[in-house]
């Protein structure tokens, strides 16, 4: 059986790690071998990466930059190995993510993110992306009662505004990788949507 390559996606609290677990588990109960990861990191040096990318006050370009060279190091050591042995790679955000915040958000447009894309991807592009949509001011409110902000949660009302339109034109650009969720819901209604989604991965 053929491996897939399947992402979360959505600005910060609107719902992706609540429901990681409980789709990685899913899909075993469905007899898939699953491998749960997340950008940026998923390998010993992308986590260190990570580290300084959630921590450090930098450029936009250096931003960029260091993304990739975590999701290169991400996909060379880990997702792209798995992929290869037939395992089902679950994964918290990736390069939409990348074209949402950097692209949309920070105003760095698409044209060079798009550039490294084909470079470090080469043609890998998830086989299904769910995206978590959920209005910036939900989100706000659910990231608050849940944990202290990084430097990109830090960011305001605005910012996440602009992230989550960069995702919707990702999502008007491939529409077929794309489910969209309205992340509005409460959780069992959200897993009633994924549960009900599953099925399709297999055809
Ligand atoms: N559908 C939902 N309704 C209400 N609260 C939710 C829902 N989904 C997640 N939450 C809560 O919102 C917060 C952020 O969710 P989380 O999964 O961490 O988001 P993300 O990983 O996308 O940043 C958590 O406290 C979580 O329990
Ligand atoms: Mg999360």
């Amino acid at each position: 059986m053929r491996g897939r390559f399947i992402t979360f996606e959505g600005i910060d609290g609107a719902g992706k790690s609540t429901h990681l677990d409980w789709f990685a588990d899913a899909l075993r109960a469905r007899g898939a071998t699953v491998l749960r990861t997340r950008e940026p990191g998923g390998s010993p040096l992308a986590e260190r990466l990570r580290a300084l990318l959630l921590s450090e006050a930098m450029s936009i370009t250096t931003e960029i930059l260091l993304m990739f060279a975590a999701r290169q190091d991400h996909l060379d050591t880990v997702v792209g190995p798995a992929l290869a042995r037939g395992d089902w790679v679950l994964c918290d955000r990736f390069t939409d993510s990348t074209f949402a915040y950097q692209g949309a958000g920070r105003g760095a447009g698409s044209e060079h993110i798009a550039m490294l894309e084909r470079w470090v991807q080469a043609g890998l592009q998830p086989d299904r992306t769910y995206l978590f949509d959920l209005p910036p001011e939900e989100a706000a409110r659910r990231r608050a009662g849940a944990r202290a902000p990084d430097r990109f949660e830090q960011e305001d009302l605005d910012f996440f505004g602009r992230v989550r339109a960069g995702y919707a034109l990702r999502v008007q650009q491939d529409p077929a990788r794309f489910v969209t969720i309205d992340a509005r819901q409460d959780i069992a209604a959200i897993r009633a949507v994924l549960q009900g989604s599953i099925d399709t991965l297999w055809a």
